[in-house]
């Protein structure tokens, strides 16, 4: 009996789970969506969804299309569609979908402006037009729409942000990246949305800077604010929840201050100050344990590398001016890390033996230093590595048969130092470079051993 029922029960819930993944589709929502379609300019050999819109399918079942239960359409997933020319503007293209909560055209060849009657879809949470090639002007709407997430990163938008985006009082992601947005952003306007978890500003031609008693909100997660014209590093003490910053590519000087290793806690993840003119790293700090990106090159470092934390992935400290000997024990610190570089900096000394035991590196790059002695044999352990570039060094002896086991290997560059000696047989798929280093012979060079 209690079978039957479970049965009962099961076989119900599956009805329902039919009917609920494809509602029956309301008749104007339908022709909403047919006439859309008619406006829009899409190759439909390369179409996947918009090709299968016709008029003998119930419309919640077409691709990118979902409905509520009563039928009407609230969410339209257009991405990856190769829709080119404009984006359809009258108020009758879109107004009838009312209840329209997603809506995704991102990754087309879109042109022209960013029509206003999408701004005011009145259920609309979710925007997400990246990757096309609007441009012009944002038209500032006096009713800000209750957007949640907002993303036009990657087209050509131009002048200044409008005054409705502050005034999106649910906008919880907002990214207007790699736009030609201008002119200057007080980045405290951002403080009355107190709900934002990501703030992506870069790539952009604007100015942003903060007031000296600016605080941003508790909630903000990542804040990428590369290319932003930048003078001073924002006051970040705050920011109790950040995972993820992005400083790069403006004009920061002076030292890293040592409280943006304390920033979220400690549960920081990401940091990319590259491309500004920081000098060195105010001490005492301790870097996050979760630390696992960290890109600190094209800068002006001075002084000793710093030793990073152990779960890094991706450590750049290329084109600085440190100046130390790699730590003995480095490449214990470097187990998990996939990408290392330092090249370009004033190393001095030897390659730690201890390099053998990064084994998850797939690039080391400790080219244009200055560093001495011979190449560690043990750097044949590293089995993952496909580009090790010791040019440009001071290194000396043979080169160890043992680089030959890497069978990943596709970039070799050992230009530029005093090695010698017979060159060992790599594999064919391996550039090799080996100029510069007179003691060498044998092939590829011309020089034979003798
Ligand atoms: C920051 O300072 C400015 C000018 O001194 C003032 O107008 C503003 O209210 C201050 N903001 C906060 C959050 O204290
Ligand atoms: C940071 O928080 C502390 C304590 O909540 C507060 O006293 C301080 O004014 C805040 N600083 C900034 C820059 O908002
Ligand atoms: C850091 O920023 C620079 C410049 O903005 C960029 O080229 C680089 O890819 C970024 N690094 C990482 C690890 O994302
Ligand atoms: C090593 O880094 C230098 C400087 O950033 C760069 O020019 C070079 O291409 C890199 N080598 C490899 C193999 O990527
Ligand atoms: C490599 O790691 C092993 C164990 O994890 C350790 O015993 C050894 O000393 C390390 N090698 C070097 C050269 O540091
Ligand atoms: C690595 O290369 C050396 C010298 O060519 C060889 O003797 C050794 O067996 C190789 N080791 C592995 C694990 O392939
Ligand atoms: C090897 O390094 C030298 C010096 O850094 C550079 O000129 C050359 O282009 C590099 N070769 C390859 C194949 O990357």
């Amino acid at each position: 009996m209690s079978f039957q029922i479970t049965s009962l029960i099961l076989f119900v819930s599956f009805l329902f789970g039919v009917t609920r993944s494809a509602p029956p589709c309301l008749d104007d929502q339908k022709d909403l969506l047919l006439a859309l379609k008619n406006h829009l300019t899409f190759d439909s050999s390369l179409s996947t969804k918009l090709v299968g819109w016709i008029q003998s399918v119930e419309c919640c079942a077409w691709g990118g299309v979902a409905c509520d239960e009563a039928g009407y359409v609230t969410r339209l997933d257009l991405s990856h569609e190769t829709i080119h020319g404009r984006i359809p503007s009258s108020r009758n293209d879109w107004e009838g979908l009312n209840r329209l909560e997603y809506l995704s055209m991102a990754y087309n060849s879109l042109t022209g402006e960013l029509p206003k009657s999408l701004l005011t879809l009145p259920s609309l949470d979710d925007l997400d037009l990246s990757y096309n090639r609007l441009s012009g002007q944002l038209i500032d709407v006096v009713q800000p729409p209750r957007l949640r997430n907002l993303d036009l990163s990657n087209n050509r938008f131009e002048g200044p942000i409008p005054g409705f985006i502050f005034k999106l009082a649910a906008l919880s992601t907002l990214k207007l990246s790699a736009n030609k947005f201008s002119g200057r952003v007080e980045l405290d306007k951002f403080g009355k949305l107190t709900d934002l978890y990501a703030l992506d500003l870069s790539y952009n031609d604007l100015t942003v800077s903060v007031s000296a008693n600016f605080s941003l909100l508790s909630k903000l997660n990542s804040i990428m604010l590369a290319s932003c014209n930048m003078k001073e590093v924002p006051d970040l003490k705050n920011q109790s929840r950040l995972l993820m910053l992005d400083l790069s590519d403006n004009h920061l000087s002076g030292e890293i201050p040592n409280w943006i290793w304390e920033v979220g806690n400690g549960y920081l993840r990401f940091l990319n100050l590259s491309h500004n003119k920081f000098s060195g790293l105010q001490e005492p700090y301790t870097f996050p344990f979760l630390l696992d990106v960290l890109d600190l090159h094209s800068n002006r470092l001075e002084g000793d590398i710093p030793v990073p934390p152990r779960r890094v992935y991706i450590l750049d400290y290329s084109n600085n001016n440190f100046k130390s000997s790699i730590p003995v024990d480095f490449g214990n610190v470097l187990r998990s890390t996939l990408f290392f570089s330092v090249s370009n900096n004033k190393l001095v000394g030897g390659i730690p033996e201890s390099i053998r035991n990064a084994t998850s590196l797939r690039a080391l790059n400790l080219s244009r230093n200055a560093l001495t002695g011979p190449i560690p044999p043990l750097i044949g352990n590293l089995k993952d590595l496909r580009s090790l570039d010791l040019s440009v060094n001071l290194l000396s002896g043979s080169i160890p048969e043992e680089l030959t086991n890497l069978t990943q290997l596709s970039l070799l560059n050992l230009s530029y130092n005093h090695l010698s000696g017979r060159i060992p047989k790599f594999q064919t798929s391996t550039e090799l470079s080996f100029e510069g280093n007179e003691g060498l012979c044998g092939p590829p060079l011309k020089k034979s051993c003798g």
